[in-house]
């Protein structure tokens, strides 16, 4: 029996889908590459944007004909979407051929939905439930990199942000458990930890004994072996000197900080519920500059934010060029039912949101380019990670403060580092050739 699964949204979804592949392969079906061939189809959704919602109910809906022509074939769709109010219900009645829908926090109950939908019984499970990682064997597919959850929810409550009310109320896990699973993934090869949270910063606020996410950077950074790690997502509210200082000690931990801005208007950030300005926004990152002078900052921003005037706009216009991003992820604002930001005044219309996406990608685009020419002639020690299928014979590895550069090598060092000198930059795109390899 074979499995397909569509993965949308973030990193943090792409982990849970290795999960839901390792509770189908206990259950003895092997992946494949054709939804076509599949006799388990699941949908790992995101709602953070309406455009993505809208597109994940097309490809659900796409599955209609193809569940009348093979009926015995389950449906699954589970992850942020479903978690939201309601739509258990709508899918429930407007795609009646979906078997199986869960939360975010139901995994642990897919093995028996699973086991139940093959006797043609449905399963509904939307409710918050508190599930160990450790139940789960996971199916990964990122080597060299490892993606571990350290804590789980947001508290946060980003006036624009769906994300607390789909995945709950912060929880860490137990720093003792992720020691456990990365010394497992190093004694197993992997060459790159990412440690994946909503907010890591807050790590720990909620354990017993005082673990903070310094402490947890600090034990895994500690460990034996060639090893990087690494990160995500940072609140600037929450990153302390004691993190940077951490970063500037242990090699082991990478020079790339994850750092979400969503606006340059001290205005917008006061509207959106991030509790920092953009004056302490400034001063964070020139700390992290001065402690560690060849980090690679990358961040996410949001233009069209209710009430955003022009000169907010350039305000955030402004601060890219401050903050030199190696590369920033940029979003038109999208109303989310159940939001505050959903009934405020001043909806920007869409002709002014797209205008202005547009002004700010060329902005970042200006400035990842005088970033990427300045790393022209310069050598990097770059961990390979594979092939880059969008080029012929070209495999692709990542720089320690996150830019991926491309290079000609043989396939089979996947996994090692090598030294690359950089001798193109087109954009956001690195070319070099290996100039030292691993002994
Ligand atoms: N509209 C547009 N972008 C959003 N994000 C979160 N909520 C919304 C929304 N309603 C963006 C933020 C966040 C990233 C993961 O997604 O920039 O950092
Ligand atoms: Fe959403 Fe804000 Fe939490 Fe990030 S910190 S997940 S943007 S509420």
């Amino acid at each position: 029996m074979k499995y397909y699964i569509n993965t949308y949204g973030c990193q943090m979804n792409i982990h849970d889908s290795e999960k839901i592949a390792g509770i189908l392969e206990e259950l003895n079906y092997h992946a494949c590459s054709k939804q076509e061939e599949a006799d388990i189809v699941v949908f790992n959704t995101c709602c953070i944007r309406e455009t993505a919602e809208q597109k994940i109910y097309g490809h659900i809906g796409m599955l209609k004909k193809l569940k009348q022509a093979h009926p015995n074939m389950l449906v699954v769709v589970c992850g942020c979407m479903s978690q939201q109010e309601g739509v258990a219900d709508k899918i429930r009645t407007s795609y009646p051929f979906v078997d199986i829908i869960l939360g975010t926090s139901n995994l642990n109950s897919l093995k028996q939905a699973v086991l139940d939908a093959q006797r043609r019984k449905c399963c509904v499970k939307v409710d918050f439930e508190l599930y160990n990682e450790e139940d789960f064997v996971q199916s990964r597919t990122s080597y060299p990199n490892a993606w571990v959850n350290i804590n789980y929810g947001c508290n946060n409550f980003c006036t624009y942000c769906i994300v607390p009310y789909v995945r709950g109320r912060e929880r860490s896990r137990p720093l003792a458990d992720i020691l456990t699973e990365v010394k497992k993934l190093l004694a197993d090869g992997y060459k790159e930890i990412t440690l994946l949270g909503q907010n890591v910063n807050s790590y720990g606020h909620d354990l017993p004994n005082g673990e903070d996410f310094s402490a947890l950077l600090k034990s895994i950074a500690e460990l034996d072996g060639k090893f990087r790690l690494r990160f995500m997502t940072s609140h600037p509210k929450d990153l302390s000197q004691e993190v940077i200082d951490v970063i500037a000690s242990y090699p082991k931990i990478c020079d790339n900080i994850h750092l979400p801005v969503q606006s340059g208007s001290t205005e917008i950030l006061r509207r959106m519920n991030r509790r920092y300005t953009r004056e302490d926004y400034l001063s964070l990152i020139c700390k992290i500059r001065t402690k560690l002078p060849n980090v690679g900052i990358t961040t996410d921003i949001m233009v069209g934010f209710p009430g955003e005037t022009e000169q907010d706009f350039e305000d955030t216009l402004d601060l890219v060029q401050k903050a030199r991003y190696s590369s920033a992820f940029c979003f038109i604002y999208s109303r989310r039912k159940g939001t505050p930001a959903y009934s405020m005044e001043n909806q920007i219309p869409y002709e002014v949101k797209r205008e202005r996406i547009t002004r700010l990608l060329a902005c970042q685009n200006d400035v990842t380019k005088q970033i990427s020419a300045e790393m022209i002639g310069k050598q990097f020690e770059v961990l390979v990670e594979g092939a880059n299928n969008h080029y012929k014979n070209t495999m692709c590895g990542r720089t320690e403060s996150g830019r991926l550069v491309n290079f000609k090598c043989d396939e089979q060092m996947t996994g090692q580092f090598v030294t690359v000198l950089i001798e193109q930059a087109k954009s956001a795109t690195l070319w070099g050739k290996i100039v030292t390899e691993e002994e």
